[in-house]
C-alpha cells in the first residue's frame, strides 16, 4: 500500500493529506452502541492500513464515539495515530473547556489529546475566556496542538490577541460542489481558505465525498473526468482537494475497501486543464 503523502505545518508538524473521519460512528448526537464491533474494526483497519489521522469530537454520538475510539486505538503503538477532537462550541467557557478535554481524554485512554479543536465559536462566550483555558491545557500538559473548526476570518484574527500558539488547522465544509455555502461558514473558498493559508494555517476538509452519495454527486463532467482516469467520482473529488496547498480531508471511511479506494486516490495525477474544468463546476 502507498504511502499516505504528508504537509508540514508551521515548520513543525507533519500531518497525512488524508485522515479518517468518525462523524456517525456510534450514534449521531446520543450512543447508539448496537454496531459498535463494526466502528472498532473499521477504525482498527484503517489504522492498520497506515491512515494516522483520527478526527473525531466530544459530541459525536454524545462522547460514545471517542470511547469506540479509544477501544480501536490501545493495541497499536502511540506513534501509528494522531487524534484529534473538538470541544463543543457550547462549551467555550473556561470550566466547560477543561471538563469537556478530560471527558475526552479518559474516554479516549490516553495521556494528552494530539490537538484540540473548537468545534464552532460561541456567539456568546468572549473569546479570551475560553483561549485562556486553552493556555491552561498546554500548560497541564493535556494537549499537544490547538486548532479551529467552522471559523470565520473575523475570529481567526481574534485569536491572535489571546495566545502565541500556533493554529494549526481550521476545519471546514469544503468539497468540489460546496465551496462557499457551508451550514455554518459562507465563503470559504473566497475568503477563508486565503486568509488561513497567508497565515500558515492548514485546512482540513470536512465532508470531503459529500457523504459519498452518487445522486448529489452526479455531474456530466465529473463522470467523464473520473472515466478518463479509470477512478470513481469519489476518487476524483478527493484527489482534486488534497492537490490544493495546505489541504487536508478527512472522509468517514466505514470499510477497508473505501480506505483503500481512497489512498489510491492520492497518488496520480490530473492535467492542468482537468483541474481548471472541475474548478470550474461550482464557486
Ligand atoms: N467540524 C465539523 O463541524 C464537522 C462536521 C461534519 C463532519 N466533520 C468530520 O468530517 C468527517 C467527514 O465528513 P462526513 O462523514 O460527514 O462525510 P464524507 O466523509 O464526505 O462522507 C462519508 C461517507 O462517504 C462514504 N465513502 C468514503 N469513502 C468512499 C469512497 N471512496 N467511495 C464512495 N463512498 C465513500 C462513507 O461510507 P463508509 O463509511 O461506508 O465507508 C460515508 O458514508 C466526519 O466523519 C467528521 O469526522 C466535521
Amino acid at each position: 500500500m502507498n504511502k499516505i503523502p504528508e504537509i508540514t505545518i508551521h515548520n513543525s508538524l507533519s500531518l497525512p493529506v488524508i485522515g479518517l473521519g468518525t462523524w456517525e460512528m456510534g450514534g449521531r448526537q446520543s450512543p447508539d452502541k448496537q454496531h459498535d464491533s463494526k466502528w472498532i474494526d473499521a477504525i482498527e483497519t484503517a489504522i492498520g492500513m497506515g491512515i494516522r489521522h483520527i478526527d473525531t469530537a466530544a459530541i459525536y454520538g454524545g462522547g460514545h464515539t471517542e470511547t469506540l475510539v479509544g477501544e480501536a486505538i490501545r493495541n497499536f503503538n502511540r506513534n501509528d495515530y494522531f487524534i484529534t477532537t473538538k470541544v463543543s462550541g457550547e462549551h467555550l467557557q473556561f470550566a466547560d473547556v477543561i471538563r469537556s478535554v478530560k471527558s475526552s481524554k479518559n474516554r479516549l485512554k490516553v495521556e494528552q489529546i494530539d490537538m484540540l479543536l473548537l468545534h464552532w465559536p460561541s456567539p456568546t462566550v468572549p473569546l479570551e475566556q475560553t483561549i485562556s483555558a486553552i493556555t491552561k491545557l498546554f500548560d497541564d500538559g493535556l494537549i499537544r496542538y490547538f486548532g479551529l473548526s467552522n471559523f470565520p476570518v473575523k475570529t481567526i484574527r481574534e485569536i491572535g490577541f489571546y495566545t502565541d500558539a500556533p493554529i494549526i488547522t481550521n476545519q471546514l465544509e469544503y468539497n468540489l460542489f460546496n465551496r462557499n455555502q457551508g451550514i455554518y461558514t459562507p465563503n470559504v473558498e473566497s475568503e477563508i481558505i486565503p486568509f488561513c493559508l497567508k497565515n500558515g494555517i492548514s485546512i482540513t476538509a470536512w465532508r470531503p465525498l459529500l457523504k459519498g452519495d452518487t445522486t448529489t454527486v452526479a455531474h456530466p463532467l465529473l463522470d467523464s473526468i473520473a472515466a478518463k482516469y479509470g477512478k470513481t467520482v469519489f476518487q476524483i473529488m478527493l484527489n482534486w482537494l488534497i492537490h490544493k496547498p495546505m489541504m487536508m480531508a478527512i472522509p468517514r471511511m466505514g470499510s477497508a475497501d473505501h480506505i483503500k479506494q481512497n489512498i489510491e486516490a492520492l497518488h496520480f495525477n490530473m492535467e492542468e486543464e482537468d483541474i481548471l474544468l472541475l474548478d470550474g463546476i461550482a464557486k
